[in-house]
């Protein structure tokens, strides 16, 4: 298909994992995208995988000035911005007598601040009529145990882009939230197997997403088929918060 020819695409977090993944389906559809990662070389390796002339910026998504150079940097050399994906997330276990200030400051700094930043940055360099969308998780919904503080920011992200539709309306800005369930990532690999059978477990489908399932969501959200969905939160998660 080619739903975002002539659009420009900006994925914040597009240099692994499901940024990548969504990145190269824009790539596919005929967007213009540029990916950020904190690492050079993952970033350049990112680019070589998504192709069709895409770029990369080397920031970090916890960081508010780099979230500004970034959409700096996309608005002196692409003008605008059609499409904005704030995908950066960490997830790291502590049940609540564990949590420390370290723990709540890194998850809440880059999964919500970093949204936060990362859209309040390209607000006016997003076009009238662009669509955002904002990575979930299905944890925003559940209960997960250990995992109580990525939950929240989880939360918070839906909770943002309720009121972020409603104040973007008026410039036919959409944003929505994808909620994936458990999706086999790096940032899977690093759950312990019996954590990771038990997220499994309650799946009706029996088994984790592929990054692409995400990706096929996310940009489904982000192109014209979906002009009159804003303020959503779409779900892929195999039934995992739904049934
Ligand atoms: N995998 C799952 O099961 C799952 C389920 C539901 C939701 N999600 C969400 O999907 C998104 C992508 O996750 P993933 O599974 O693709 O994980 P991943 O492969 O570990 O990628 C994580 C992404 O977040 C960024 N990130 C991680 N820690 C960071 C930090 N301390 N500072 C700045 N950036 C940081 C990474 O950027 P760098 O390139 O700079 O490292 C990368 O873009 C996250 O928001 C996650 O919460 C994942």
């Amino acid at each position: 298909m080619n739903r975002m020819v002539d659009k420009v695409a900006l994925v914040v977090g597009g240099a692994k994992g499901i940024g990548l993944a969504v990145a190269k389906r824009l790539a596919i559809e005929g967007a213009v995208v540029i990916v950020t990662g904190r690492v050079a070389h993952q970033v350049d390796l990112a680019v070589e995988a998504i192709g069709y002339g895409s770029t990369g910026i080397v920031a970090d998504a916890g960081s508010p000035e780099d979230l500004e150079r970034v959409v700096a940097k996309v608005r002196d050399v692409h003008g605008h911005i059609d499409a904005l994906v704030l995908n950066a997330g960490l997830s790291e276990p502590s049940p609540l007598a564990d949590i420390t200030t370290d723990h709540f400051d890194r998850h809440f700094d880059v999964n919500v601040r970093g949204t936060v930043y990362g859209l309040k940055a390209a607000l006016d360099t997003l076009r009238d009529g662009s669509s955002v969308v904002l990575m979930g998780s299905v944890a925003g919904s559940i209960s997960v145990s250990g995992y109580g503080t990525y939950a929240a920011t989880k939360a918070a992200l839906r909770s943002y882009a309720r009121t972020w539709a409603m104040e973007l309306a008026p410039r036919g800005i959409r944003v929505n939230v994808v909620a994936p369930g458990p999706t086999d990532t790096e940032m899977m690999a690093r759950v312990p197997d019996d954590v990771r059978a038990a997220l499994i477990a309650p799946i009706p489908l029996g088994r984790m997403a592929r990054p692409e399932e995400v990706a096929a969501a996310s940009v489904f959200l982000l192109s014209d088929e979906a002009s009159f969905t804003t303020g959503a939160e779409l779900f892929v998660d195999g039934g995992m918060g739904q049934v």
